[in-house]
């Protein structure tokens, strides 16, 4: 990448998330069933960790199922799981040796016991990778999540008192995850679609109309460039961040 392009490093965002949108009109609009676009939609991750890797992101959070989801098709649904079980099976070991960190955030009980022994196995193969911590949302809302979170504490015999804003954190699937920085929505939808609705409170958002299959590393970095110029004051005035 051109060095004068580069946006400064303390203006890279240090978590980037993306609600990973159009695969079915990307599909559509070639004829094709939209399964293919599902399938098309795995094609440029390779393209887009690169890209991460480039710009310096640390943290990727890509939402791939949600839990409103289960509710298409059935053979959209077998369809959307055999992709994630063939994306495991071939690109673990590069993204191993390339120090990815695998996280998955969601929950496993409703999957396929294959599918689930392969998340978990991928998890842990990978625990101990810090180059980039790539988190899969799969089976995710963050209506359930915060639902699970409030069940475990009181299961915890947390009391009131003790709630706060750092503990509701702690007991998030996104626990130890810096809140995403960035929110990257592809497909021109202009919704949050119930992700990272606690994480997001702070979140840039930047809506691209390009559907994911044509996300690519340059797309990813013209939102990168976007979110460089915005200014987050979280409820100060402009004197008091600059
Ligand atoms: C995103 O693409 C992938 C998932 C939600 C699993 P869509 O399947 O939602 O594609 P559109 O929105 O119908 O084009
Ligand atoms: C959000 O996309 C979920 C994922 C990208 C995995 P949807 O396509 O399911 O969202 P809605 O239904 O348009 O809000
Ligand atoms: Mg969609």
């Amino acid at each position: 990448m051109d060095n004068e392009k580069r946006p400064k490093p303390e203006k890279i965002p240090t978590h980037v998330a993306i609600i990973m949108d159009g695969n079915g009109r990307w599909a559509l609009a070639r004829g094709l069933p939209r399964i293919a676009g599902h399938r098309a939609g795995t094609e440029n991750l390779r393209r887009v960790l690169e890209g991460c890797g480039e710009l310096g992101i640390k943290y990727l959070t890509l939402y791939a199922f949600s839990t409103e989801n289960w509710g298409r098709p059935a053979e959209e649904v077998r369809g959307l799981m055999s992709i994630l079980e063939d994306v495991i099976d071939s690109e673990l070991e590069e993204l191993h040796q390339e120090g990815v960190q695998l996280r998955h955030i969601g929950l496993l009980d409703q999957l396929e016991p294959r599918l689930r022994e392969k998340v978990k196995y991928a998890v842990e193969l990978t625990k101990n990778n810090d180059r980039l911590i790539l988190n899969i949302a799969f089976n995710y809302g963050g209506r359930d999540e915060i639902v699970h979170a409030i069940r475990h504490m009181i299961r915890d015999g947390v009391k009131a008192e003790e709630v706060t804003d750092e503990l509701v954190s702690r007991y998030l699937f996104t626990s130890g995850v810096p809140d995403p920085d960035l929110v990257i929505r592809t497909s021109g939808e202009l919704r949050i679609s119930n992700f990272l609705i606690w994480q997001a409170a702070y979140a840039e958002w930047y809506f691209t109309p390009v559907y994911w299959p044509d996300f690519d590393k340059d797309e990813l970095r013209k939102a990168v460039e976007e979110y460089s110029t915005r200014e987050r004051r979280y409820g100060l005035v402009s004197a008091q961040v600059s």
